[in-house]
């Protein structure tokens, strides 16, 4: 419960209500030996495996800012699988109602209840995205995320411009076969113009000791690019493994702590400090595989955000093998043809599962209905579609032999 508290002001009520909808629940539903049957669902589940064989658990961190509920609540739906857990992050950009709302949908959606695998930090704190407090929120959820669970191999990050470009079973179904420490974290040493415009000047986040959200201070002053670690960056979205997200949440070694403090004061810290950690820490360097696994298009010249994604890309998002895409803008037409030619997801149900099949109607879409799937749910299967051998094929040349140890924390 402690995790999840609203600040006091928003009233007894409403942390009555929050609490009862999300408290952090025991996850022995999915963990226990025996099968479960859930009353509200009419659901029979089987106990959630995990040996080399089974498909791993996901840990999703979705974050969002004011008027993204809705957005963030499709992204959810797009991504869902019963064997993931997920925590959901709305900024001081939001209201209060907005994050009551958003944590009503989730309570409402009888799926979610019956497995307990959503959360929503209800704290609201204040974030900017291009400095270091989207940082610190991103390790706040891999913090809640490794307390909540013992299940999860990899940690994700996503925002509400995110959408999946495959379903679960095929990101299930390829990260089966791959070692468990591997890490997705698209970097380079060559920092290009970022070394004078990011590294050498100084910015303070007001967004750390604000309520609100707040636009970054530059100062005038520089400082010299470090010699006691080698700066690496890259793309700020990442699939971590679980090690590496232990390694900087409790390690003992203090170079990840040096280097938040060091990065506090550094534009755009996301797209290195990850990237940082892990390169210059010799038991996970080995363990990067060069890429965010994301589909983006950037302006010629470059802005700072990428472009937004609509029906013109579709047809590159699919050839690019990604996992994820972004950005989208909140009901882009092409999110739709996403949810019916790829997630076979209808209006208001989950992306295609092999764990509730009996869930497709002729039409190929398919309903939040638990009771279609009373015949049982099988969290250990999954079945992959096309997409996954896309998928398969980018990953399997990024981790050959060549490719993998030559793209590796390159100085
Ligand atoms: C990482 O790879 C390098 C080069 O292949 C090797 O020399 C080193 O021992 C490896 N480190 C670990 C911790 O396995
Ligand atoms: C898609 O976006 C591009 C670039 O943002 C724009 O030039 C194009 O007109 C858009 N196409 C459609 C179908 O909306």
């Amino acid at each position: 419960m402690r995790l999840l508290k609203f600040s006091p002001w928003i009233g007894i009520l409403v942390f009555a209500v929050a609490a009862f909808i999300l408290g952090v629940i025991s996850h022995s539903f999915l963990r226990g030996g025996a099968s479960v049957a859930d009353q509200n669902l009419g659901l029979v589940v089987g106990p959630l495996l995990k040996g080399p064989a089974d498909p791993p658990v996901f840990a999703y961190w979705i974050s969002g800012t004011g008027d993204e509920g809705q957005k963030m609540l499709r992204l959810l739906k797009a991504v869902y699988h019963p064997r993931n857990r997920y925590v959901l992050h709305l900024d001081a950009g939001s209201s209060a109602l907005e994050r009551i709302n958003l944590a009503h949908s989730i309570q409402s959606e009888r799926l979610f209840r019956a497995f307990r695998n959503v959360d929503v930090i209800g704290q609201n704190y204040a974030v900017d995205r291009t400095g270091p407090s989207i940082l610190s929120a991103t390790l706040h959820g891999a913090a809640v995320l490794l307390r909540l669970s013992a299940d999860w191999d990899w940690f994700i990050t996503l925002s509400s411009s995110d959408y999946p470009i495959m379903t679960q079973d095929d990101l299930l179904h390829v990260f089966t076969s791959l070692p468990r420490n591997l890490n997705f974290i698209d970097h380079t040493s060559d920092l290009g113009w970022k070394e004078y415009d990011r590294f050498d000047k100084i910015v303070v986040d007001p967004s750390l000791y604000m309520d609100k959200n707040s636009q970054l201070l530059i100062s005038s002053g520089t400082r010299k690019t470090p010699d006691a670690f080698k700066i690496f960056t890259g793309s700020p979205w990442v699939i971590l493994s679980r090690a590496f997200v232990e390694h900087c949440i409790h390690g003992s070694d203090n170079l990840p702590r040096k280097l938040l403090m060091y990065f506090a004061n550094v534009a755009y810290s996301m797209e290195s400090y990850f990237q940082t950690v892990i390169c210059n820490s010799p038991e996970f360097q080995n363990t990067t595989v060069n890429t965010d696994l994301r589909y983006i298009v950037w302006d010629n010249p470059p802005g700072l955000e990428p472009l937004f994604l609509n029906q013109s890309y579709y047809k590159a998002m699919i050839k690019s093998r990604a996992a994820f895409a972004r950005r989208f803008m909140e009901d882009d037409p092409v999110l739709k043809k996403v949810d019916k030619k790829i997630l076979k997801r209808a209006q208001n149900g989950v992306g295609f599962g092999q764990w509730c099949s009996a869930q497709l109607k002729n039409n190929g879409e398919k309903t939040l209905k638990g009771d279609t799937c009373s015949s049982g749910v099988d969290i250990n299967t999954v079945k992959p579609s096309p997409s996954a051998a896309r998928l398969k094929s980018l990953v399997l040349e990024l981790i050959s032999e060549e490719s993998l140890f030559s793209n590796q924390c390159k100085v």
